[in-house]
Parts: structure tokens; C-alpha cells; sequence
């Protein structure tokens, strides 16, 4: 039998159909650290990571290993150059989460625009003794105009939803989605910078990468308007959070919404600091359906690159195609 190690805590049924396949070695327990993880991949076939980083110093230590299968639609922990250079597949769960992370993302935007969490602690404290016509003022989402960065599957998706807010919606992407698209959508593409100025609302649904690094920093958040909201549902590293800490702080712009964070589960302590945010764990994916369908579909794509299953050599979600088939090097 073929051995594994799933590197994370995940749903038990999930261990157990890899179980018909593969000798499962489980890390239920914390992340491991990256000596650890190397380590326990020496002897593997294959793996199931949910954001661990995976590189070459990893791959070449593991030379049996064939196929990283991450739980998450964003693959930023893997070094893909590695992965192209030593023939190992790595595979990912996109298209499962699309809408529940599109839920998410306007959730944390309304929340961020009406000051929900910020009044919630007010109440909890006790402060509460009057209604006020002017207690937590925020900005409206009907009718205002969102900008979303990343027009990809989830950002179409929260697209899409704006329709029913009746709001104007302006994009930037690497590159203009198709015109069916953005006619469907009633979008469109501006620069950035064009973005930035126009945009009530601003969100964040791009891949992080390295040219992505800090795409929003202290220069970008001088182009927004004052009473913008910045709400991030992609990556940390995407925002300078540094940066974005001072723009709350001095009131550059109104207020944030962020899921994600740079060198998370730790947070910028001028994040932590200020009440112009609203801060949730990086869960914009987790709905009970859906994480339970990305844990599957992880399970999936990892069956099927290591031979088994009934997709047996075709996994859904290869990220590097090219290598399928090649030998390890
Ligand atoms: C979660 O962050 C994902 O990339 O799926």
C-alpha cells in the first residue's frame, strides 16, 4: 500500500476513505513545523496539506513523493518552481467554495460598512444606556460602488450579487475578464488606481503572489476615498497590514474587514488596537457543506494522482499538469 500523511486535523470520515486506499499516517494535532513535515514526508507517496509550506528542500528530501494535495483554493504555501523541478504534482479545491467564500466576502463588507462588530462590543460592555441618532454611523452598501479586485470565480460571484444591491460595480484583474462576463455582470475593468478613487467598497479576492505582495500599501490606501471601506477575503501579504493599521488609526479610510493576515494566526497589533476593523480567523470558506466538500474534493484529486479511485491517473485539480505522468526527479 502507498502511504500518506494528511499533515492536518480533518474531518474523520475524510481519514477514513483515504484509509481504503492508502497506509494514513495523521497529524491530529497543531501544524507541523516545517523539520517536522520534512521529516515525516520522507518515506510518503503522497500528502494532504491545508496551507503548510511545501519546497524543495521538502520535495528532495521525499523522494518517493508524487502528489501535494491542498485543501484550499489558494496554493501560495507551495513553491511551484519546486514542484515543476522534481516532477511532483501539486493539486488544490477550487470552484467548492465559490459562493460560500462569496457569502463570506459580503458579509465581513456589511459588517465592516454598519459597524456591526464595533457596536456589538459596545453593547456587551454595558454601554448601551440610549438610542442615539447618531450611534455608529456607517456607510451604505445599496446603491454605492464596489470595487472588487480579482475577478476570478469568487469575485464574479460576489459580482453577481451586488446586482440585488442595485450597486455599480468596477473591477481590476491582471487581465479583462470577457465581455459576456462583464456585461453579465455589469462590471467594469479599471486600473487599479481608477478603482481605488471611484469605489465605496473595495474588496479583495486576488491570488496571492510575489508581484502581488503588499498590492494594497500605504500608497493605494491614499487613493481611497476617506469614507471607503477595504475588506480582504484572499490572502495576507496582499495588504501591507502595517500600513493599513496607520490608515485606520489616522481615519485615512473609513474602515476594514479582513479574514487574512500577514504572518497569521498572529495579527498586526495595530489591527488589534483600533475599532474601525472587523476581524474573523480566516473562515470566509468555512460553511459545514463546504468545508466538508474541499476536505473531499483534497481526498479526490489525492486517490486519483496517486493511481486509485475511479479517476485513477486524472485528478480534477491538478495546478502543474505537465508533470502528470513524468517520473520523479
Ligand atoms: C482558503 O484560504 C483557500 O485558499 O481556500
Amino acid at each position: 500500500m502507498q502511504k500518506i500523511l494528511v499533515a492536518r486535523p480533518i474531518f474523520p470520515e475524510v481519514i477514513d476513505r483515504l484509509k481504503q486506499y492508502f497506509d494514513v499516517e495523521w497529524n491530529n494535532g497543531d501544524a507541523l513545523p516545517a523539520d517536522e513535515l520534512t521529516r515525516r514526508l520522507a518515506d510518503k507517496d503522497g500528502a494532504l496539506t491545508a496551507g503548510d509550506p511545501v519546497g524543495a528542500a521538502t520535495l528532495a528530501a521525499a523522494p518517493r513523493l508524487r502528489v501535494v494535495a491542498n485543501m484550499a483554493v489558494g496554493y501560495n504555501n507551495f513553491d511551484m518552481a519546486a514542484f515543476n523541478a522534481a516532477n511532483v504534482l501539486g493539486t488544490n479545491t477550487p470552484d467548492v467554495l465559490n459562493e460560500t467564500t462569496a457569502d463570506f466576502g459580503w458579509a465581513l463588507m456589511m459588517a465592516t460598512a454598519r459597524r456591526i462588530t464595533e457596536s456589538e462590543h459596545f453593547l456587551r460592555a454595558g454601554k448601551w444606556e440610549k438610542w442615539q441618532h447618531d450611534a455608529f454611523l456607517g456607510a451604505d452598501v445599496y446603491g454605492s460602488t464596489l470595487g472588487i479586485v480579482g475577478m476570478g470565480r469568487i469575485g464574479q460571484a460576489i459580482a453577481r450579487r451586488a446586482k440585488g444591491f442595485n450597486m455599480r460595480v468596477v473591477y481590476h484583474n491582471r487581465s479583462r475578464v470577457a465581455h459576456g462576463i462583464e456585461a453579465e455582470l455589469n462590471a467594469e475593468y479599471r486600473s487599479k488606481e481608477a478603482l481605488l478613487r471611484e469605489a465605496d467598497h473595495v474588496v479583495l479576492v486576488l491570488p496571492y503572489t510575489s508581484e502581488n505582495h503588499h498590492t494594497i500599501g500605504a500608497a493605494e490606501l491614499a487613493l481611497m476615498k476617506p469614507t471607503a471601506t477595504l475588506t480582504n477575503v484572499a490572502r495576507g501579504g496582499i495588504v501591507d497590514d502595517a500600513a493599513l493599521a496607520e490608515a485606520l488609526r489616522s481615519r485615512r479610510i473609513a474602515a476594514a474587514g479582513l479574514d487574512v493576515f500577514e504572518g497569521e494566526p498572529n495579527v498586526h497589533p495595530g489591527l488589534l488596537t483600533v475599532p474601525n476593523v472587523v476581524l474573523t480567523p480566516h473562515i470566509a470558506s468555512a460553511s459545514e457543506a463546504t468545508r466538508r466538500a474541499m476536505a473531499n474534493l483534497a481526498a479526490d484529486n489525492l486517490i486519483a494522482a496517486l493511481g486509485e479511485g475511479p479517476r485513477a491517473g486524472h485528478p480534477a485539480n491538478p495546478i502543474n499538469p505537465d508533470v502528470l505522468g513524468k517520473a520523479r526527479s
